[in-house]
């Protein structure tokens, strides 16, 4: 239909060209004139095509308002994505009312301000049509723009009305009809995904290094990494959780000619390495300060990498020190993941070496192998081999994402590690590509990177000593001002030990992964404890209380709210109240959300909405009776309807928490 419009515009213009040309020979029929046959011979045609054409017209006409009346089906048992469904309504209509506009894209705005008068989203193309009609030197408001788009909207059952206002808003206001069934819905199968194209997902995230400590740094990437995976599992893509450990390398042989020296025995004994960052560093003195060690070391990397016994033997003592240090940091910040470390890699090394050379792309600069990520040879080049023979870096990580691609068969590679790092990543992404193991047509790699953690003096956070600061520290802190926050509210009091110690462990942990996923994760975050725990804004507690503030409702109901299938045979959902309607368009956006993190694998927005869902409650709750009491406190009335709001709130609620790695609790 839109070819035979464009045909039309063409043609009605032909027509303006003849009735033109007639006015300038002042006739008002084209054959009284003879001297103007040739002139006249042209216009008639242009007329009979004209008559023709206004025939078709008409047709087009009944087409349009045809397709106008179909309305866009949606299904209610799946998790709808408002804005890609007004997407694709306005892009019908943008394409019905001006068909050689039809691919601009559409642009929707969720309207903030939810009672506004201005609907509750906004199509915002008028303008810039009409300033691209102008361009082609057709002049048009932008009102009469939205006018025609509004005209040509297909109807859909989310839609009440749509409006035009001011300058040329389309303003959409959503049908409440709608709002009730999809939260219904959501009450009785729960919180589904939505629907998209499923992927296979390799996250390599928290990637510490061997008897290094786990510094902050490697903080943000777990609790970064951990909510991604959640994230992409929920929207059912195929996630594999990567730990690319710092296993191997040059520090091993130090570390293992040190053992050798300490625990001679240590091949049939297990030695009581406790502290593994100070054999760390002592091994480090002794590499630097004797020559002889340092020369034992370097033979040890040698016979590692060739896979001796003895030093296998060694590194793996080594390695489960860290391991075990490793593990109780993931446990107590609920994160799964699978161990690859860099060891893994060296039969694939060895192998990217000889890839690398066949497609000779391997240059040799001053004894070592490099390779430049790009045929313009800008930048900085990878090295891929040392001049020792070593592998770098470079080298694992080409290994690696060659590995992850034609071995795991990922096609969607994430880096969860630090912005320090984005200048090797992009080299590594480009080079990938240039050898043709990364084809972006059908592979996406994102680097997600992320700024510094901050002291409260806006410095690089470390001890008050200067030293980086320990991770397990960081966290037995989290959970003693967590506890004094309980203490002093009185809840030692009232909770069981159990309830008192999971409710300790929820806000500890979850303020701690809270604070670092509410803020962007591209720029440095200011590390405080006392901002973490201030139970106002925007913050892990708020919310926190805030749900089980919403449990507590039902549960005090005195009726029984767990079988809510049940209750909605018997209770309908109502939204009457004008902060009943704001909270459940705000529960609504849920789905848009996610694909807005999901898209650009940022996490702030879902701390946003938590805290979005949070205050429209708490305004909800002000206003709205949920249990009616009597003087003596006898419950005179119960609004089903309402605690059922509370439900599907608690249901949008917890979904969050988990992609967050907030733990709820029902009482705090
Ligand atoms: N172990 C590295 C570090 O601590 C991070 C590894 C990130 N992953 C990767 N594939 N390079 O800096």
């Amino acid at each position: 239909m839109s070819s035979l419009i464009t045909e039309l515009n063409k043609l009605s213009c032909l027509e303006n060209v003849a009735t033109e040309l007639c006015a300038k020979m002042q006739l008002s029929n084209p054959r009284e004139c003879s001297p103007f046959v040739k002139c006249n011979d042209a216009v008639i045609e242009l007329l009979i095509e004209n008559t023709k054409l206004k025939h078709r017209l008409a047709i087009i006409n009944q087409a349009i308002s045809a397709e106008k009346e179909s309305v866009l089906k949606i299904n209610i048992n799946s998790a709808l994505l408002i804005t890609e469904h007004l997407e694709n309504i306005f892009s019908q209509a943008i394409g019905l009312a001006y068909p050689a506009f039809s691919q601009i894209p559409v642009i929707i705005a969720a309207v903030n301000n939810v009672a506004s008068k201005y609907g509750d989203y906004q199509c915002n193309n008028a303008m810039g049509l009409a300033k691209k009609m102008k361009e082609t030197g057709i002049n048009i408001t932008p009102r009469e723009i939205a006018v025609n788009i509004q005209r040509c909207c297909p109807a859909s059952p989310i839609i009440e009305k749509i409006e035009v206002a001011g300058a040329g808003f389309v303003n959409v206001f959503l049908s409440k009809k709608y709002a009730v069934d999809a939260l219904t819905n959501m009450l009785r199968v729960g919180i589904s995904p939505p629907s998209v194209p499923k992927k296979r997902v390799l996250v390599d995230f928290s990637s510490p290094n061997i008897a290094k400590q786990m510094h902050v740094g490697h903080l943000r990437s777990t609790i970064i990494g951990e909510s991604i995976c959640r994230l992409l599992e929920f929207l059912q893509h195929d996630v594999i959780r990567i730990n690319h450990l710092g296993d191997w390398g040059t520090q091993f042989g130090m570390l293992i000619a040190h053992l050798e020296d300490r625990f001679p025995h240590f091949l049939t004994e297990s030695p009581p390495i406790g502290d593994l960052q100070a054999f760390y560093k002592e091994s480090k003195k002794r590499f630097d300060d004797d020559d002889d060690f340092k020369k034992r070391a370097y033979n040890h990397v040698v016979t590692l990498q060739a896979g001796d016994e003895k030093s296998i033997k060694a590194w793996q003592l080594i390695c489960d020190v860290s391991r075990q240090e490793f593990k109780k940091i993931y446990n107590r910040l609920d994160v799964t993941i699978k161990e690859r470390g860099e060891s893994f890699y060296q039969s694939r090394m060895l192998s990217i070496v000889e890839f690398l050379q066949r497609k000779d792309l391997l240059e040799l600069d001053d004894g070592r192998k490099i390779m430049w990520p790009n045929v313009k040879k800008s930048g900085i080049p990878l090295t891929i081999v040392k001049s020792d023979g070593g592998f770098t870096y470079d080298t694992s990580d080409m290994a690696a994402i060659r590995h992850r691609i034609e071995e795991e068969l990922a096609n969607w590679l994430i880096y969860v590690v630090d912005s320090g790092q984005s200048t090797h990543f992009n080299s590594i992404f480009e080079a990938a590509e240039r050898c043709g193991i990364v084809n972006l047509n059908m592979h996406r790699i994102d680097h997600v990177q992320f700024g510094v953690v901050l002291g409260e003096d806006g410095k690089k956070f470390k001890t008050r000593s200067g030293d980086t600061v320990k991770l397990s520290d960081l966290l037995d802190e989290g959970m003693k001002y967590s506890l004094k926050q309980l203490q002093q509210r009185g809840r030692d009091q009232i909770l069981s030990p159990k309830e008192l110690s999971d409710a300790q462990e929820a806000i500890a942990y979850g303020c701690i992964k809270y604070a670092d996923l509410c803020h962007n994760r591209i720029s440095d975050y200011v590390f405080s404890f006392d901002k973490m725990l201030d139970d106002r804004g925007n913050t892990a507690v708020y919310l926190l209380y805030t749900y089980t503030r919403i449990c507590s409702i039902a549960r005090s109901s005195g009726e029984d709210f767990t079988n809510l299938s049940k209750i909605l045979d018997t209770f309908n959902l109502l939204l009457e109240h004008e902060k009943e309607w704001k909270l459940a368009k705000t529960l609504l956006k849920l789905y848009d959300i996610i694909m807005k993190c999901s898209n650009g694998l940022y996490l702030h927005f879902l701390c946003e909405y938590c805290f979005e869902v949070c205050t429209a409650f708490t305004e909800f709750y002000d206003s709205c009776y949920c249990i009616e009491k009597d003087k003596s406190g006898r419950i005179i009335k119960v609004h089903h309807s309402r605690i059922l709001i509370c439900e599907v709130t608690a249901a949008v609620l917890r979904k969050c928490f988990y992609i967050l790695g907030l733990n709820p609790v029902a009482k705090m």
